[in-house]
C-alpha cells in the first residue's frame, strides 16, 4: 500500500455512520462533478443518479428498497444515492462499465472530501423503479450509502465484527494471467 496515493490507500467501506452527519450542497455538487469527468466509452456517459437525503422522502423510498439487514447500517448514512445507467438496447455492459467508472471517481473525491462510501447492488430494483418513478431506459444499478465515519460501537454485533475486522486482498501475482 505504501506507494498508492492516500486518497485510494485511505478508502474504505465502513458500515457505521454518523448519524447526526449531513451533506452539504457543495458536498453533493463535488461529488456529483467527480462522476461527471469520469471516462466512458464513446463519451456517452450513460450514467444517471438519484439523491436522497437520510430524512427526505426520497432517501426514505431508497432505503426500504434495500435489504433489511442493510437496512440496519444504511439508515444512519447521510445520503442514499442511485446509481443508474441508461442508453439503446443491447450496449447494457458497457454502459454498466461506465457508471462503475463514474462511481470509483465518485468514491475517490468523496474520501477528499473527508467521507466513505459504501456500494450496494442487491436491492429491489422494481421496487426502486417503482417508488423513484425512474424512466423505464433508466436502469438502476447500484446504491451507494454516503456520509461521515461513525461509531462502529453503535452497530449491531454482527457487524461490528466484521466493520472490524482485517481487508483482504488477492496477491498481486494472482492479478496478473499467465
Ligand atoms: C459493486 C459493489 C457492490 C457492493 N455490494 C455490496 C452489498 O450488497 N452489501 C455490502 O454490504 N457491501 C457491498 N459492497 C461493498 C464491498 O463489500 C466492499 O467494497 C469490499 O468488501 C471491499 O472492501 P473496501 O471497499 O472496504 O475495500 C459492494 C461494493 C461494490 C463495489
Amino acid at each position: 500500500m505504501s506507494d498508492l496515493h492516500p486518497l485510494l490507500a485511505f478508502r474504505w467501506s465502513p458500515r457505521a455512520f454518523d448519524p447526526a452527519a449531513r451533506l452539504t450542497d457543495a458536498d453533493v455538487a463535488c461529488l456529483l462533478e467527480a462522476a461527471r469527468w469520469a471516462p466512458s466509452a464513446g463519451n456517452r456517459q450513460p450514467w444517471r443518479f438519484r439523491l436522497g437525503h437520510r430524512d427526505d422522502e426520497t432517501g426514505k423510498r431508497i432505503l426500504v428498497n434495500l435489504p433489511a439487514q442493510d437496512q440496519r447500517w444504511a439508515r444512519h448514512a447521510s445520503a442514499l444515492l442511485v446509481g443508474a445507467h441508461t442508453g439503446p438496447d443491447g450496449s447494457a455492459e458497457r454502459r454498466a462499465y461506465d457508471l462503475g467508472q463514474a462511481v470509483a471517481h465518485l468514491t475517490v473525491q468523496a474520501t477528499a472530501l473527508g467521507l466513505y462510501v459504501r456500494q450496494l447492488v442487491s436491492f429491489d430494483r422494481a421496487g426502486l423503479t417503482a417508488d423513484l418513478d425512474l424512466p423505464a431506459d433508466v436502469r438502476p444499478m447500484v446504491v451507494a450509502a454516503v456520509g461521515r465515519l461513525g461509531d462502529p460501537h453503535a452497530l449491531p454485533p454482527d457487524l461490528l465484527t466484521r466493520e472490524t475486522g482485517l481487508r483482504h486482498r488477492h496477491p498481486l501475482p494472482a492479478l496478473l494471467l499467465t
